[in-house]
């Protein structure tokens, strides 16, 4: 196989559609552009008629990229075509993604639609679209449920009415690796029109099967793979991109020549901003981006990796940037010193963060002997969450707690919001319970709490925790983090983060 295969990323849809990966506008920009420096060469924004939010944050992703295609998911109707087109109206290469279902079982139970209709609904949409964007795809959803021969007149349709990318979604992970190829290199050999077109494979994980059945299409004829940072999307999730390209780089030998435009050392970082921003962390034996990915625990492996890496590596972890020379700041370290650490860690800071972030290190570096890489990631993330909001928002002043096991805890919380300055005081089972009440009273809105996780950023003793906080009213759910070497202002910290995405919202 020779050629180059087009990555489509959806993890800003399909992915952000996932329980928990819920993310805000300025997160998911953020996300974009790291997924354009990775090289993704399609990104799906968002479902731009879903609600406004997924409007705008397409509309803002479309104005930010420079070389990914942009696009927008639309069903087959005018409607979410107009909304779809409207928002990628700013992007240097726009796409719209419009679908249909095309499964019996979908077009009885679900649109209660007959094949012919469904046909002319194709042909309508994806004329509809092409007079709205030059490049539009056409997805038929459930398309591994559906009759062969019905799908195949589905691709010669949307063909014939303007589509340039036709793509064949897994929908529900049901397919196997043989049966996928087998069907994809029958729409490949025996549609009309499909040298005009690129075929494109869309997987889901429900067996375990995304990425195999992914690799499966690519080998009978796909050109075009959708998939997502770290496999995230519905239910159990998509094909994960790490994972088709590093199985395309790692088995040249199998699959042939076939190029990405995926720079693989950004790999790791574009796994870890993903985490990072929504909180959900990756788990350690995940193929390619694990903690435990390229660790060897064994004598045997050990012994045999330190002989010749080969022996229980099939390929290094510097190239898909898992492995980074952990540089070690302490608190004699200057400002040029930290600044190059930190552009070397991927961020580019203003001068006014940088030097928050600045200040910030210098207070951690009195607690803490020596500084990491993860210290410093935690420190600018952490910042970043503190200071998205809008001024007028809610910020620590001071706190003091009293706790004991044969007591209830107390807290007395100041919080400061522009000249206004305000304290309360409330009970808990716990400081941090007690903490969380004192602000509910402070800023008088009720709130739920979701999630509560804290976590040590190193290994030391003297390691700062990290919490992220989960919040909800009935406008909706809002996350926050905190860190500090002190878990009680950690929390109040994520808390105050959450609290006022929560206000601001209101
Ligand atoms: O899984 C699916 O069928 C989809 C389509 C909308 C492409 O996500
Ligand atoms: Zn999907």
């Amino acid at each position: 196989m020779n050629g180059k295969l087009i990555l489509f990323d959806t993890t800003l849809r399909d992915g952000e559609q996932a329980p928990g990966y819920a993310m805000n506008l300025d997160e998911k920009v953020r996300m974009a552009l790291q997924l354009e420096a990775l090289g993704v060469d399609v990104m799906e924004a968002g479902f731009a008629i879903a609600s406004p939010g997924d409007s705008d944050a397409v509309k803002a992703i479309a104005r930010a990229m420079k070389r990914s295609t942009v696009c927008s998911l639309a069903r087959a109707l005018e409607k979410d075509i107009d909304a779809a087109a409207l928002a990628i109206r700013d992007a240097v290469h726009p796409r719209i993604h419009t679908f249909i279902a095309t499964s019996e079982l979908h077009l009885k139970y679900k649109l209660k639609l007959s094949r012919e209709a469904c046909l002319r609904q194709i042909r309508h949409a994806v004329s509809y679209a092409r007079n709205r964007c030059a490049e539009v795809e056409f997805s038929a959803e459930d398309a591994s449920r559906t009759d062969p021969d019905f799908l195949c007149r589905v691709a010669e349709t949307a063909i014939a009415a303007g589509a340039s990318v036709v793509n064949i979604p897994d929908t529900v992970g049901y397919t196997t690796p043989q049966e996928f190829g087998s069907l994809i290199k029958r729409l490949h050999d025996r549609v009309k029109g499909m040298d005009r077109a690129i075929l494109s494979v869309h997987c889901h994980d429900d067996l375990g099967l995304a990425v195999a059945n992914t690799l499966a299409g690519i080998r009978a004829g796909a050109r075009q793979a959708e998939c997502t940072i770290s496999g995230i999307g519905e239910r159990a999730g998509n094909a994960a991109l790490e994972e088709i390209v590093m199985g395309l780089v790692t088995r040249r030998d199998f699959y042939g020549r076939l190029e990405t435009g995926i720079k693989t050392e950004e790999i790791a970082r574009t796994a870890k901003l993903l985490s990072t921003i929504t909180g959900v962390k990756i788990a350690p034996n995940k193929a390619i981006v694990g903690a435990n990915a390229f660790a060897h625990e064994s004598g045997i492996h050990q012994h045999g990796v330190l002989s010749k890496a080969e022996t229980y590596e099939i390929m290094t972890p510097e190239s898909v940037g898992m492995k980074q020379t952990e540089l070690v700041l302490g608190k004699h370290s200057g400002q040029h010193a930290f600044e190059s650490r930190i552009r070397d860690l991927g961020y580019d800071l203003t001068p006014e963060r940088m030097g928050e972030a600045f200040a910030a290190f210098k207070v951690l570096a009195d607690r803490k002997k020596q500084i990491t890489d993860r210290d410093l990631v935690a420190i600018v993330e952490a910042g970043a969450a503190w200071k998205s909001g809008s001024s007028d928002e809610w910020k620590l002043d001071s706190f003091v707690v009293n706790s004991g096991n044969h007591m209830s805890a107390t807290a007395q919380v100041t919080l400061v919001k522009g000249k206004r300055k305000v304290q309360d005081a409330a009970l808990g089972t716990g400081p941090i319970y007690a903490s969380f009440r004192a602000i509910e009273k402070i800023v008088k809105h009720k709130f739920v709490l979701e999630d509560y996780r804290i976590d040590a950023v190193t290994e030391h003793r003297d390691a700062l925790g990290e919490v992220l906080v989960k919040i909800s009213d009935a406008k909706g759910v809002y996350r926050g983090r905190g860190v500090s070497t002190d878990v009680i202002e950690g929390s109040i910290m994520a808390l105050l983060v959450a609290v006022n995405r929560m206000l601001e919202v209101k």
